[in-house]
């Protein structure tokens, strides 16, 4: 990276002392991450962001639905920052409010909204994790998936969850014991989500059709492929992945977990990921005694993380030594009170 803007963001981070805490999740470019307090996976991240109470600024090295997350679970006297507002999810803009709102009264004409716990995945705006603590639900991470879901199960019968379909699918078969059977696929551009009532009735599991760009790029192809060229390989994945592929895959996991597994794994093995670029080129870095590969023939950065780079961050520091806040994230105190219920649960889970 640029030396000056190196130098500059140095020196903007020393002025502001405690005063900034700077958080960067897993899939965020090196340059921008030499400079991050703490790294993270998105529920750790989350965590660390309501454990800062002492940092008056916040600058948040993620996606938006991440920077909002923080701004709900920190206090009034602190502002989350996101150096680029074009940071954002294409999972989490696939559920818009208005599309769930009028999915649950699907729900209620096939008379079963009473027994369904709405669950959401971290990847979605706040005014979907507002809807989800209104109707009694919980968020959940890659990192927590089984035990929200656990939770969801013990105070309903049958689970809502968006947006991200692949997550609630591996989740609810490869850990729960659920059948394909037991899942549907709620469409929310078809009139019902496309379901008659009597799928939505024998369903377990409602799964909204929303996905990962960036995890959808890899497929059973790409697994097949790695473990014929290397055959001691083994297939780590974010769930994500669709469940083709979560299914061939060794170990499953959020970015966190992907980490620790390699951090662990003996010097001359062979991993295969299935994630995102700048994490795994990291993860190659930092193990040269590891054969550490990406899953997939073709790069697969995710775009919006890669917004924030070195100039952005510069920015947002220089402009808060200069006394300004640029890029705050506010979520509307209504809907914060809201999603901070079902932000709350999610960190309540065992
Ligand atoms: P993690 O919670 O595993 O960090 O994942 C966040 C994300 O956006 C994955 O695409
Ligand atoms: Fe969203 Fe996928 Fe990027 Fe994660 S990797 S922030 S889910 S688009």
């Amino acid at each position: 990276s640029d030396p000056g803007l190196v130098a500059r963001a140095a020196a903007a981070k020393a002025a502001l002392g405690d005063s900034v805490f700077v958080l960067g999740h897993h899939y965020q470019r090196d340059e921008v991450i030499q400079f991050a307090d703490v790294t993270g996976d998105s529920f750790k991240l989350a965590r660390e962001a309501a454990a800062r109470p002492q940092a008056e600024h916040i600058v948040f090295c993620g996606v938006h639905f991440m920077a909002e997350s923080a701004d709900i679970l920190t206090g009034d006297a602190q502002t989350v920052i996101l150096p680029d507002l074009a940071a954002g999810c294409s999972m989490a803009d696939m559920a818009a409010l208005p599309q769930v709102e009028t999915a649950w009264e699907v729900l209620a004409d096939a008379g079963i909204a009473d027994v369904v716990v709405p669950v959401t995945y971290m990847n979605s705006s706040a005014d979907i994790k507002g809807f989800v603590g209104r109707h009694g639900g919980v968020v959940c991470t890659s990192s927590n998936a089984k035990r929200a879901l656990d939770w969801a199960y013990e105070q309903g019968e049958k689970v809502f969850f968006f947006p991200d379909q692949h997550l609630g699918r591996n989740t609810a078969v490869l850990e729960m014991g659920f059948t394909l059977d037991d899942c549907v696929l709620y469409d929310p551009h078809k009139p019902a989500g496309g379901l008659t009532a009597q799928q939505l009735r024998d369903a377990k599991i409602i799964l909204w059709r929303g996905h990962c760009s960036v995890h959808g790029r890899f497929s059973l192809d790409s697994v097949n492929d790695v473990r014929a060229r290397v055959p001691e390989v083994n297939v780590l994945v974010h769930p994500e992945c669709r469940h083709e592929v979560v299914n061939a895959a060794d170990l499953i996991g959020s970015t966190e977990f992907i980490i620790r597994t390699v951090e662990a794994a003996p010097g001359g093995s062979a991993w295969a990921i299935g994630t995102e670029l700048n994490l795994v080129r990291r993860l190659a870095k930092a193990h040269p005694d590891k054969q550490i590969m990406f899953l997939d023939k073709t790069v697969c950065y995710c775009s919006t993380m890669n917004r924030i780079d070195l100039p952005h961050l510069v920015w947002s520091l220089e402009e808060l030594v200069a006394g300004r806040v640029a890029n705050p994230i506010r979520v509307d105190p209504q809907t914060a009170a809201h999603a901070r219920r079902a932000l709350d649960q999610m960190l309540a889970l065992p």
